[in-house]
């Protein structure tokens, strides 16, 4: 059974605070530009950004977060700059997980992996392995990761596995082999930098997320620009495909809600 209501399967319990927020941490670059500097020091800086990201987390209750770090198309860009991001990678794994740790932070890389060196694969591996009990914050950075590439290769794993069921799969069958079927779809979705699109991110979980977009760019993003996003979400009404008058009529008995009690659980 899944670990968590699906938005198009079920109509999954919805909190004032998410459970989930998913960020597209856009304009390291642009910051750095602004200011006359190299590209990267933008992206370094944007390591202090996700380090008060976290902060804001843990103190507002959210207990999933997903940032995007490096997509599928970012190999695309300069062979130096894509190298330093890598190094950045690296040296932020090695200098943060400590802290993550003991702030009961779970860690999680999401991507194929595979195109990564070996030595920033192994690091990948032993900082999820350090933090695997930890339940307070569940941290997925998407690295080397894109939603078709998810799509694709769930469903590839999902032929193999079941091959049986020629033409008689559901979407509960695809689910568990996506690359964050540990975490319930993102309520809330964010992308800094003043662009509005997704850029092949979670194309799958976001069916039914709040998106929320702000000019600022990810260095920028502090604790008031996020609670601001909060604030937002607050706004929303979330009807999963139903009216508005249905979302104050009791559905608690109903099978699909039934279900998603169930299934508001972490995976042990
Ligand atoms: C986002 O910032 C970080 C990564 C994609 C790694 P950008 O590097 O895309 O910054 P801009 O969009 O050029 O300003
Ligand atoms: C999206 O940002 C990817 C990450 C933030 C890692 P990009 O800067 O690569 O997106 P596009 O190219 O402007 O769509
Ligand atoms: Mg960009």
């Amino acid at each position: 059974m899944a670990l968590f209501a699906s938005s198009t399967c079920d109509v999954p319990a919805t909190s004032a605070v998410p459970r989930h927020v998913a960020i597209i941490m856009d304009g390291n670059g642009r910051w750095a530009k602004k200011r006359l500097l190299p590209r990267f020091a933008g992206h370094h800086r944007g390591v202090e950004t996700v380090r008060a990201t976290v902060r804001t987390c843990l103190e507002r209750g959210i207990e999933f977060l997903t940032i995007f770090a490096f997509s599928s198309e970012n190999w695309r860009r300069p062979q130096e700059e894509v190298s330093l991001l890598m190094q950045l990678f690296v040296r932020a794994l090695k200098d943060e997980v400590s802290k993550l740790h003991r702030n009961g932070v779970r860690l999680r890389v999401i991507g194929d992996l595979s195109r990564f060196d070996a030595d920033l694969q192994a690091l990948i591996r032993s900082s999820e392995e350090r933090t695997a009990g930890n339940r307070r914050l569940i941290l997925t950075v998407a690295a080397n990761y894109g939603g078709r590439w998810d799509i694709l290769q769930a469903v590839n794993r999902m032929l193999l596995s079941e091959p049986e069921k020629s033409g008689e799969w559901a979407e509960s069958d695809l689910a568990p082999h996506l690359a964050m079927s540990y975490a319930p779809e993102p309520d809330l979705f964010i992308r800094t930098g003043g662009e509005q699109r997704i850029s092949n991110f979670l194309l799958w979980q976001l069916a039914y997320s709040e998106f929320y977009f702000t000019d600022l760019l990810w260095p920028e993003f502090d604790a008031a620009a996020f609670d601001a996003a909060l604030a937002s979400f607050q706004q929303r009404e979330r009807r999963f495909g139903r009216t508005s008058e249905q979302l104050g009529q009791r559905v608690d008995d109903s099978p699909a809600s039934t279900a998603a009690a169930t299934s508001r659980r972490i995976d042990a």
